[in-house]
């Protein structure tokens, strides 16, 4: 850390921003394979949640490495630095009041670990989306999975790259037998939003 560099103090608090929304931040971040339902999951959870009143912001996969991740890849290197950043932004949100809803793959109990102590652990719910390798495969919505089996993608997670399933998630979700709508009630349900 540069010694030149001075936080600064005197921000208006958390909970001030709280008070004025009527709610509380918090960081639900999903987990799972390339088209396990992440995001989908996602879009019906904000949109639950904002007929409800709620204030979310939705970051996902594809959008973040369009913009402020655009320079990285999907070595174990770049996928820490694209956790670390999403980790730092999502904190951000969420000390302004904010439903922080993240999708990413996070495919490691390494990576998963950064963002939970990056965001803390008492704003951090983690959810898995398990959704079977096999029937993500087989949607295979952005063609990937085919071209990741033609040696066309390299690393690709789940077919030549790892996935950790996470240890002890607060909840776990599987989109071969629950649908989007049902799905995003479990969460409200859950946390109690
Ligand atoms: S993460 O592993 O670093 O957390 P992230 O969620 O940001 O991944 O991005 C995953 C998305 O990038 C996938 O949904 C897919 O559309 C795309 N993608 C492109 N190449 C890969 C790859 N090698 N592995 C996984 N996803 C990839």
């Amino acid at each position: 850390m540069n010694n030149n560099i001075f936080p600064t103090n005197g921000i208006l608090e958390r909970a001030s921003k709280e008070l004025l929304l009527g709610q509380k931040g918090i960081c639900i971040w999903f987990t799972g394979l390339s088209g396990s339902g992440k995001t989908t999951i996602a879009i019906e959870l904000e949109k639950q949640l904002n007929l409800k009143g709620l204030l979310t912001q939705v970051l996902d996969g594809d959008n973040i490495r369009t913009g402020i991740n655009s320079n990285l890849g999907f070595s174990d290197e770049d996928r820490i630095e694209n956790i670390r950043r999403i980790a730092e932004v999502t904190k951000l949100f969420v000390n302004c009041g904010i439903i922080t809803i993240c999708c990413f793959v996070s495919p490691t109990n390494e990576i998963r670990a950064i963002a939970k102590q990056i965001i803390g652990e008492k704003d951090f719910v983690e959810v898995f989306v398990n959704t079977p390798l096999e029937i993500c495969e087989k949607r295979d919505v952005k063609g990937l999975y085919a071209k990741a089996r033609k040696g066309e993608v390299k690393d690709f997670t789940g077919i030549s790259a790892p996935f950790e399933a996470p240890l002890s998630p607060e909840m776990e979700l599987n989109t071969a037998n629950l649908s989007a709508v049902e799905s995003a009630r479990l969460i409200i349900e859950k946390l109690k939003l």
